[in-house]
């Protein structure tokens, strides 16, 4: 009894997925269509639905586009082809973990900012709603930043199928 809860144990263990990806790229608003393509596609053998795939393109688009326009916003002073935006994706099972993180200015107040509809750029039309999506189309959301630090935006979502992973073995 005791010998096959061990060996059932060690193929549960073996089944565990982790797969791992880091991207890296200018801080441009061309870029951000790419980034959130490239997330779109690594998660794709997990076999996502279709609103899944929209949920993380939704967070990634808001988070990059956060890192560029508010990060590295154009009064901060950084200079160009120096503004990185980093992507560090792990999956881990059937749980993707997203990492956004930029080297910009930061993030003063993170509760404040998180609140829905605060922004500090209204006059460029932003509606504060970014954070509020993220939080709304993943399931876990950490907001890492000092000012002058930079940011990391930590996301979590569990993806519902995961059928591939029968497959592997
Ligand atoms: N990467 C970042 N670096 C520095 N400040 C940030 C960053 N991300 C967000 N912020 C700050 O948090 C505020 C709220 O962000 P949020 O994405 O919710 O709204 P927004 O970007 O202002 O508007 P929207 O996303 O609706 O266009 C921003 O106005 C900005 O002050
Ligand atoms: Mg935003």
């Amino acid at each position: 009894m005791e010998a096959e809860k061990v060996l059932k144990e060690t193929v549960r263990s073996k089944k565990e997925l982790k797969n791992e990806m880091r991207l890296e790229f200018d801080a441009v608003s061309e870029n951000e269509a790419f980034a959130r393509v490239a997330v779109a596609a690594f998660v794709t053998p997990l076999n996502p639905t279709m609103e899944e795939i929209s949920d993380i393109k939704t967070a990634i688009s808001e988070a990059v586009t956060n890192a560029i326009i508010h990060g590295y916003d154009t009064e901060s002073g950084y200079v160009e082809g120096e503004r990185k935006v980093y992507i560090h994706c792990l999956v881990l099972h059937d749980v993707l973990h997203v990492e956004v993180i930029d080297e910009g200015k930061g993030i003063e107040n993170i509760e404040q900012a998180m609140e829905p509809l605060f922004t500090t750029k209204p006059e460029m039309d932003r509606s504060g709603m970014g954070f509020a999506f993220m939080e709304a189309f993943m399931d876990d959301l950490e907001v890492i930043s000092e000012p002058g630090m930079g940011t990391t935006v930590l996301m979590k979502k569990k993806l519902g199928t995961s059928s591939w992973i029968q497959c592997e073995e």
